[in-house]
């Protein structure tokens, strides 16, 4: 294999949106000499890519911003034109949507395969001469197969020497939304799972740009893919751990952020995903989760199936626990009450909203007639909206009882409020002067902190009554 030439100069990335997007901006930025582009069929996203305010690229994340403006129309291009951009590319990879199906066989559970399905299409149609397609997006085991399957078809219907040959590989990202870029300027690994050694090569090659060869994992297809979906799975697992341990410390006395720095101490186990919360959210926990139980439950395994199928179980759990804790606060009517959410995103750093554990909170709030006023620092009113019914949209300055209000201004969302609950661990919240912002709330008030970043000192000279996950009631007047 070594003495195989590097021969990419054009890529083509299929799916313009928060894996895409952050990959293919570090690659432009790590391979000057390639052309990368991305193409995407929602044309408002690709203008929101192009837009001379870069503060209106469709992704948020730590640093994207300054790779998109430093490379974009020079080697890093946005559009919609599929047929030139896959038709020019000597690699197409493929980063659209896996969502989990909805309705037909495996409702409920298995990935919905039809974008990639369509995107596979599309690479037959479009594509010239010899194509590397490569999975970025999370799909089920053996999902290369039907993306071979439908390119081998195309092979077949060419004509004339215009023939069109294809190598399909896996290398499917890891990448944490909030950390996207570091994480993919500095990998733990990369995989990349295939057979055909040629494209196996070219990249591995491509990657070695920027990360060393000895990362670089070489894998059969079917390991590579369920690589992701066991990744994915057990960080899940472990929130749900942690999760589960912040019910038990509550009403035992322990504090969950003490059992979490001792647990983590131990090597074995390390620190990361040890904080508690209100639930794990994000695009793909939960259906890449869904996913494996749906695979396991197809080959017969129902116990395996079931074993995972209760880190699920427990993540709604926790979610309904907390709102069903605040509203038990208030004597168990939320009605005429004002709350203050602060975070909608499902963690920080990012203006993902998808499966944000705020979702599900704050309806049920609103089910049990809250009025309630959310901020995020990076997501919008619009982007919120997309949640709830539009009766729920309260008027300002009227009663809102059992609907919802967005304000960017910190003080109208203390102002007259009985409640702020944090749901995301945004930094923002960290500088909060809890003894001024107290002032404007009505008494008694409170704070439930989801995700424990608020000190018990922080609330000295307010009259704030505190809890926090994990540890319960701190303080109350
Ligand atoms: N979001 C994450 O943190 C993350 C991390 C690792 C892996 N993944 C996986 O990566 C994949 C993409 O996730 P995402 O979060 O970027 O999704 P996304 O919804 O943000 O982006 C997917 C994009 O693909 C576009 N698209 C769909 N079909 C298309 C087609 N036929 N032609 C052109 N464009 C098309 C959509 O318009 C959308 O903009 C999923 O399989 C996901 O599981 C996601």
């Amino acid at each position: 294999m070594n003495n195989i030439t590097f021969l990419i100069k054009k890529i083509c990335c299929i799916g313009a949106g928060y894996v895409g997007g952050p990959t293919m901006s570090v690659i432009a930025e790590n391979c000057p000499d390639i052309n990368v582009t991305l193409v995407d069929l929602d044309e408002k996203k690709i203008n929101d890519w192009n837009n001379s305010d870069l503060n209106k690229l469709p992704v948020y994340e730590p640093g994207l911003k300054n790779l998109v403006e430093k490379n974009r129309n020079i080697n890093l291009f946005f559009t919609t034109n599929l047929n030139q951009s896959i038709s020019e590319a000597d690699i197409v990879f493929i980063s659209v949507n896996t969502p989990t199906k909805t309705n037909g066989l495996g409702s409920g559970y298995a990935s919905d395969l039809k974008w990639v399905e369509s995107s596979a299409r599309t690479v037959a149609k479009y594509a010239s001469g010899h194509t590397i397609i490569v999975e970025k997006s999370t799909v089920p085991v053996r999902t290369a197969e039907l993306i071979k399957s439908i390119l081998s078809s195309s092979c077949n219907i060419s004509e004339g020497n215009n023939s069109k040959t294809f190598s399909v590989l896996s290398s499917p990202e890891f990448l944490a939304e909030g950390t996207a870029i570091k994480d993919l300027e500095n990998p733990d690994r990369v995989l990349i799972g295939g057979e055909d050694e040629y494209a196996i090569e070219q990249l591995s090659l491509l990657y070695q740009k920027w990360i060393p060869k000895n990362k670089i994992f070489i894998t059969n297809v079917w390991s590579s893919e369920l690589s992701k979906l066991t990744a994915n799975a057990f960080l899940a697992q472990r929130i749900s751990s942690i999760n589960a341990m912040s019910a038990l410390c509550e009403p035992t006395g322990a504090d969950i952020k003490e059992v979490s720095r001792a647990i983590g101490a131990d090597s074995r186990i390390g620190t990361k995903f040890l904080n508690a919360g209100p639930g794990f959210g994000g695009s793909c926990f939960q259906k890449d989760l869904l996913n494996m139980i749906y695979l396991s439950r197809f080959y017969g395994l129902e116990e395996v199936a079931n074993y995972w199928e209760q880190v699920i179980l427990l993540n709604e759990w926790q979610k309904k626990r907390i709102s069903k804790l605040i509203i038990e606060t208030f004597y168990g009517t939320v009605s005429l009450k004002k709350i203050g959410v602060l975070g909608f995103a499902f963690k920080s750093n990012t203006n993902d909203t998808r499966e944000s554990p705020s979702i599900s909170i704050v309806n049920e709030l609103l089910e049990n007639g809250a009025s309630v006023v959310i901020h995020d620092p990076k997501v919008s009113e619009k982007q919120i909206s997309k949640f709830f019914d539009n009766e729920k949209i309260g008027q300002s300055n009227s009663n809102f009882e059992g609907r919802w209000r967005y304000t960017s201004d910190l003080n109208l969302l203390f102002k007259d409020a009985d409640a702020i609950i944090i749901l995301t661990e945004w930094e923002d919240y960290l500088h909060i002067k809890w003894k001024i912002m107290s002032k404007l709330m009505r008494k008694p008030s409170w704070l439930f902190d989801t995700r424990g970043i608020v000190e018990e000192e922080k609330l000295n000279g307010s009259n704030i009554n505190f809890w926090r996950v994990g540890k319960g009631f701190i303080k109350t007047t």
